[in-house]
């Protein structure tokens, strides 16, 4: 079910990947090998299920689609670099900057994060609610910048080496992860013109989707294998992070997945209208294997 779904939105994010053409073909290039390496495309997905859920029906969702998964990507090309996780698989391939250089790769992940604005900005054609779209783009700029996702791996990044307290750990996990999955949902509640209560609720939904995915990729950093993850185990360990896993112990870690996963069904529950697959979905991130 999950990789059926998969494939339909890979087809529209890639449908908006820039041709890797000119002079600058090299960084085009390593946007697209990044891109293209795979994923989950979670995000994507998500959005697309919630703008459903709201009896969203336009094509206005597309670029939006795409361009959080260019977002996202741009922030696995930056989190690998030998100056943050130093990691050299990705997707199950090289990562960008063992393939491309440390230099291209951050000029990659520059370039898909701005490219994303770009082509979340063609959504302005296709829809006569332009005030919807422009409303989502602030989301989503807030959701990825200082107040959101950067702002969460500077506290990942600038704590590593040292004993972090629940609540940090929490205020990190909601900004490093929760905030694009945040932006994932609303962007599709706000251009399905859902209302502004049921927006709020799609935001905590989303929070508490992000709270629990990131403890599941901290439990999988210690349990899975490279093989099944695409990206290499006890990266955690190497570069001495404190995760939920090394505060709280694994039999806890797993519990709170589960016990946050049911938070995130309970507020769908209290949303009008039905998507059972949305419903599957979260539940499917507690006993994900990758
Ligand atoms: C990995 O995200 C980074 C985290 C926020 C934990 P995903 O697990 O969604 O990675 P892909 O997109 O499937 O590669
Ligand atoms: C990174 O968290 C979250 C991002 C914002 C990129 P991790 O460092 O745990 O992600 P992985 O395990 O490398 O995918
Ligand atoms: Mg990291
Ligand atoms: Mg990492
Ligand atoms: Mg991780």
């Amino acid at each position: 079910m999950l990789n059926l779904r998969t494939g339909q939105v890979e087809a529209v994010v890639e449908s908006y990947l820039p041709p890797a053409e000119g002079y600058q073909k090299t960084v085009l290039d390593a946007m697209d090998y990044s891109v293209k390496a795979g994923g989950k495309r979670l995000r994507p997905m998500l959005m697309e299920e919630v703008y459903r859920l709201f009896g969203g029906q336009g094509k206005e969702i597309e670029p939006f689609m795409a361009a959080i998964e260019m977002i996202h990507t741009s922030s696995l090309i930056h989190d690998d670099l030998p100056c943050m996780d130093n990691d050299t698989l990705r997707r199950g391939k090289p990562t960008a900057w063992v393939k491309f250089g440390y230099d291209m790769a951050v000029l990659a992940g520059d370039g898909l994060l701005i490219y994303a604005v770009e082509t979340a900005a063609k959504a302005f054609s296709m829809t006569d609610r332009a005030d919807l779209v422009g409303r989502c783009i602030g989301i989503l700029a807030e959701k990825t910048g200082i107040y959101g996702m950067i702002g969460g791996q500077t506290v990942d990044v600038e704590l590593t080496n040292q004993p972090i307290p629940r609540e940090k750990l929490d205020f990190i996990y909601r900004l490093k992860t929760g905030a694009l999955l945040e932006a994932s949902m609303m962007i599709g509640a706000v251009l399905a013109g859902a209302k502004e209560d049921e927006i709020h609720i799609t935001e905590q939904m989303a929070s508490a989707i992000g709270l629990a995915f990131q403890i599941q990729d901290d439990i999988l950093d210690v349990t899975s294998s490279a093989e099944v993850l695409g990206k290499p185990v006890l990266s955690d360990e190497k570069n001495n992070k404190t995760t939920y896993v090394t505060l709280e112990g694994i039999d806890k870690a797993k519990q709170e997945v589960k016990r946050i996963s049911e938070e995130a069904v309970a507020c769908l529950h209290s949303l009008p209208g039905k998507n059972e697959f949305l419903e599957a979905l979260i539940r499917m991130l507690v006993s994900r294997e990758k």
